[in-house]
């Protein structure tokens, strides 16, 4: 399957990658700026290419920039992406004297991501953290995963089971993707709380 990772040039998105391509999978890194992408993508033996050339031919498209530029991103990409199924991994978080709280929309970032692009959206991942996912070994974490479209879903979670050590867990419809989005606030304030690198394992799940 050809992946096209947008925003590849961060920490996920390069965790993300490095994962998918030891899986087998061809992966495209993108990036607003070819030569980041060129970059980036030669250290991990994948291709790089600008986030529209990126779309060109894939046959999942992962929104994996900075999460306050996810919604612009999928906006000006809506062409070149088309009816590609698109995961969104974003969370957008605030940060507040007490802690880490998600960010005040009622609206996941996924949902509205959703408003912008024709093709399926899928949310997932959130849990998984760039440190953790690309470590020298698949975490040992499940990968929560929801959607709409059952198609789309079912090739997300497909991916998920072979980039973690844990298990791809199909979370229910795209409104679920609030509580997803606003579990990474939750990873961050243990992360913070207890000087550890949390995820998520969900019990009593064969
Ligand atoms: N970090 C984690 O542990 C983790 C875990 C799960 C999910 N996520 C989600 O994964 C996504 C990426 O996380 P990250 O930590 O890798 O983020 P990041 O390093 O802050 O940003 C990723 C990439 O976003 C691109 N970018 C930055 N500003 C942009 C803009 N205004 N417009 C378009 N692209 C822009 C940059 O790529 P170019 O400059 O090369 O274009 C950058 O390398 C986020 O949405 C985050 O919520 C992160």
């Amino acid at each position: 399957m050809r992946i096209a990772v947008l925003g590849g040039t961060g920490s996920f998105g390069r965790a993300l990658a490095r994962r998918l391509a030891e899986a087998g999978e061809q992966v495209v890194l993108g990036s607003r700026d070819p030569e980041r992408a060129a970059e980036a993508a030669a250290e991990l033996g994948v291709e790089g290419a600008t986030n529209a050339d990126a779309c060109r031919g894939a046959d999942l498209v992962v929104l994996a920039t900075k999460a306050d530029a996810a919604l612009e991103t999928a906006r000006e990409l809506g062409d070149a992406i088309g009816d590609t199924p698109v995961l969104s991994v974003a969370a957008e978080l605030a940060f507040t004297p007490e802690g880490v709280v998600p960010a005040p929309d009622a609206t996941s970032l996924a949902a509205r991501v959703q408003d912008v692009v024709a093709a399926p959206v899928v949310a997932g991942l959130h849990s998984l953290a760039a440190r953790n996912l690309g470590g020298d070994a698949a975490p040992e974490e499940d990968a929560l995963v929801c959607g709409d479209d059952d198609g789309a879903k079912a090739m997300v979670l497909e991916l998920a089971e072979r980039i973690t050590a844990g298990r791809a867990i199909d979370c229910g419809p795209l409104a679920s993707a609030r509580a997803l989005e606003g579990l990474t606030a939750v990873i961050v304030n243990v992360n913070k709380r207890y000087k550890a690198h949390a995820g998520v394992r969900i019990s009593g799940v064969r």
